[in-house]
């Protein structure tokens, strides 16, 4: 009998044509574009059709228009957000909503599941301060109209761009807990929808995707450079794990924390903030991979893509209990590349457990 492997660590579940994460060497390829080609560079909805190429044959040649429409469309449901709802997090709300969207394998149906997440996320953290839901504007970049639809106003173009390069970072990683969580729904032809909501319910946990709100509570919780060090050792002696670090497959710093932080390098630029935050993030880095070392020496744990996320959406206003549902914002887009791929190439996946309980007594 095969070997069981916790945590199907280093095991091959799937063979993919949509990105490739090289984690010795700290890179991450998207359809034969490296990261840094691609953040910053090319937009959310030239890169959502980059990874949507040959999954759906009647894909047009540019996104943004019928993202759009998509979003106008998936912002009907927004009318069953009520107040049992708005009670929920921000990612209940999300899930439940997204459970209202039909299932199915059109282009029609990816579309108001990729455009879906922005929709409803802005629409949730507007109706837990007691606000109305604004509308989309189909004219609008994705980046952009979320921001606008969360604050009722326009976001300036180096808001718009900094968002934009974190929807394209985070686009797409392998075969990642919610994209094996997808893909294993996909791999029994339950339709898009489903295999969106069962990548959103892994994404949820603070290993995964809800890691970046607790890194604000990390550093909030670090008043000054000098403290860093005696505050996250307090955490790990609580048992806690220090958010934003260590990675399954990376074992030198996650290229997406340098996309991300180079973003907010520019956006605070833009925005003539003080770098203060900044200098307090790189402080409370810098400890935390010192400490990591010391205590792992034989596991390489670096910074992971979670900790410059959380400054970027941070500088964007957004409230932490969105960030998880702003990952899902970019995120939605690969899920439904590999959701495609998966029931196009793929099996049905079915693995085996290893019985460790008592023996049936003859
Ligand atoms: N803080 C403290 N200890 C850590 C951390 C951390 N951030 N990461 C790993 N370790 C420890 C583990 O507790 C484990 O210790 P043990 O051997 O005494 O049990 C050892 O290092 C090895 O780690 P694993 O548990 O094998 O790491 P795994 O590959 O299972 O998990 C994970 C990776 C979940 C990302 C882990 O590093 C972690 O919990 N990080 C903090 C949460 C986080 O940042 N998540 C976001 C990841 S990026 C993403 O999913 C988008």
């Amino acid at each position: 009998m095969i070997e069981a492997i916790d945590g199907l660590e280093n095991v091959i579940a799937a063979h993919t044509l949509l990105s490739e994460v090289d984690g010795d060497a700290g890179r991450l390829v998207i359809r034969g574009h490296s990261l840094a080609d691609l953040a910053g560079v090319r937009a959310f909805e030239w890169t959502m059709r980059l990874l949507w190429e040959g999954h759906f044959e009647d894909l047009p040649d540019d996104l943004a228009a019928p993202l759009g429409r998509a979003r106008a469309e998936a912002f009907e449901e927004v009318a069953a957000l009520d107040t049992h709802l708005s009670d929920m997090t921000t990612m209940e709300i999300v899930r439940a909503l997204l459970a209202r969207l039909a299932d199915g394998d059109a282009l029609s149906t990816a579309l108001r599941l990729a455009a879906a997440p922005a929709v409803f996320t802005a629409a949730a953290v507007r109706a837990q301060k007691g606000q109305a839901p604004i509308a989309p504007d189909v004219r609008l970049g994705h980046a952009a109209d979320l921001l606008r639809m969360l604050r009722g106003a326009p976001a300036s173009d180096a808001e718009a761009r900094a968002l934009d390069t974190y929807l394209v970072t985070v686009i797409d990683h392998g075969l990642n807990a919610s994209t094996f969580a997808a893909r294993v729904v996909a791999s029994t032809h339950a339709g898009l929808a489903s295999a969106v909501i069962a990548g959103l319910c892994a994404l949820k946990g603070p290993l995964h995707g809800g890691a970046p709100g607790p890194v604000i509570e990390m550093l909030n919780g670090v008043t000054a450079p000098e403290e860093a060090r005696a505050w996250l050792e307090g955490a790990l002696a609580r048992g806690d794990r220090l958010m934003g670090f260590g990675h399954r497959v990376y074992r030198v710093r996650d290229p997406r924390a340098d996309a991300l932080k180079a973003a907010v390098k520019r956006l605070l630029t833009a925005q003539k903030v003080p770098p203060g935050r900044l200098r307090l993030a790189e402080a409370v880095e810098s400890a935390a991979l010192t400490i990591l070392a010391e205590r792992k020496p034989g596991r390489s744990l670096a910074t992971n893509v979670e900790f410059y996320t959380a400054l970027l959406l941070e500088a964007l206003g957004l409230p932490p209990e969105a960030f998880t549902c702003t990952f899902a914002a970019g995120r939605a887009a690969g899920w439904i590349a590999h959701a495609r791929e998966q029931v196009a190439t793929g099996r049905l996946i079915r693995p085996q457990s290893r019985y460790v309980g008592p023996r049936a007594i003859d």
